[in-house]
């Protein structure tokens, strides 16, 4: 059976229209004007995580300003796109910040940030993301122990390549009681790090910034 639209429903459906557009023109005024509080707030979030792999480090700018990729297939750990924060002081390079996964940890990826000064040396590192075990691979993280600050200073100078590892496997870092998996795992990935920087280190600083989105 077919009915025909009466006035009354011609007027309710203009009124739900109206209603519709009103909505939509407010969320677009909202967003317009939240955006860039927003993406000020994702910059200033993003510095602060930045600046724990920068000790001793003096810099100028904005640490994300000069940031690029490097897409897979690389020689860094992990198989995923590995953002570089490359870092500068009166226009000369002093450090990059690779974002790399450790792809052997105990219960999946771990992902760090592992900060490197321009002379080759572990300007410091940190655990971003990871699953290890409450109380035994989770120590990691440094909020729970001081674990991850032994690399500072380090280089493949000091201590060699072959004694990136920990203590038990005739390296030089410690290991954690218990828990041996994680530390090998993070402590390969800084090595491979520290040794593409220094395959490549001339290349990480040319290569042009990204275009921000706005
Ligand atoms: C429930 C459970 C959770 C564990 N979590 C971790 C972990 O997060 N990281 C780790 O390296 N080992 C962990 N282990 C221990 C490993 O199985 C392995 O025994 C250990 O890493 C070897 O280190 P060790 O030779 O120093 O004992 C866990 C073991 C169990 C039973």
């Amino acid at each position: 059976m077919q009915t025909e639209a009466t006035p009354s429903t011609w007027t309710s459906g203009l009124i739900l229209a109206g209603l519709a557009a009103v909505c939509t023109a407010l969320v677009a005024v909202t967003h317009s004007r939240t955006a860039p509080r927003i993406a000020a707030n994702e910059q200033a979030y993003l510095e602060q995580s930045l600046k724990p792999v920068l000790q001793g480090i003096e810099y100028d700018g904005n640490l994300s300003e000069s940031t690029i990729t490097i897409l897979p297939p690389h020689e860094l750990p992990g198989d995923e796109d590995v953002p570089v924060y490359r870092v500068y002081a009166d226009g000369a390079p002093v450090a990059a910040l690779f974002v790399v996964r450790a792809m052997d940890g105990f219960s999946g990826p771990i992902r760090l940030l592992v900060g490197i000064d321009a002379g080759g040396s572990i300007s410091g590192v940190r655990v971003l993301e990871h699953r290890e075990t409450p109380g035994l691979g989770d120590l990691i993280d440094a909020d729970k122990s001081d674990w991850i600050r032994q690399f500072n200073g380090k280089s493949l100078a000091s201590p060699p390549v072959a004694a990136w590892t920990i203590k038990r496997d005739g390296g030089e870092f410690d290991q954690l009681t218990g828990a041996s998996i994680t530390p090998r795992s993070v402590i390969k990935a800084i090595r491979e790090t520290l040794v593409y920087y220094d395959k490549n280190r001339e290349d990480v600083f040319a290569v042009e910034a990204e275009a921000k989105a706005q």
